[in-house]
């Protein structure tokens, strides 16, 4: 079990976009162990590759129900190939501190992808699941969910952070 450190805003591998996986060996295995590892302990929803640091296209995603805990689904190179619908709620990331701000996404997505052996994917997500799955590949295309935000309250945000950050030091 290896917890990484979780890169945040504005580190700048999280603006970078993910390299297509095309290797699927033990290497790949590790590193979507130590992000569901890194996940459960942070405790998040999803995380994807850039956020400890590598810019690959691995995401995880919380499955977990009342019947089986601690279960999660892996996604190499995920496409949202389609979207329907819109619905707007509540969104943070383990990446962005001290920020949760509504965000406007697809209600239902189609997606693909592959497992963590290299085997196709091919599902569709709505909701809560939908909207998981939307942010985390927003991450894999060095997107972060404060973008979708208003100018002006990325604005505010940064000027916060600056003053966090400040505190710190
Ligand atoms: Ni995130």
């Amino acid at each position: 079990m290896t917890i990484k450190k979780i890169i945040t805003y504005p580190h700048p591998v999280l603006r970078e976009k993910a390299k297509l996986v095309t290797i699927f060996d033990e290497a790949l295995q590790a590193l979507v162990k130590d992000l569901a590892d890194t996940m459960w302990n942070a405790p998040g929803v999803g995380l994807a590759a850039n956020q400890i640091g590598i810019a690959r296209q691995v995401v995880v995603v919380d499955r977990s129900n009342q019947a089986h805990e601690r279960q999660y689904i892996t996604l190499v190179n995920p496409v949202i190939s389609a979207g329907e619908g819109s619905i707007i709620d509540e969104e943070g990331c383990l990446s962005v501190i001290e920020c949760t701000a509504n965000v406007k996404r697809f209600r239902k997505i189609h997606v693909t992808a592959q497992d963590v052996t290299g085997n196709p994917l091919e599902f569709d997500a709505e909701d809560r699941y939908a909207r998981i799955i939307q942010h985390e590949v927003d991450h894999l295309l060095g997107t972060l969910f404060i973008d979708r935000l208003s100018s002006l309250k990325r604005a505010l945000y940064k000027k916060k952070l600056k003053k966090l950050i400040q505190e710190q030091e």
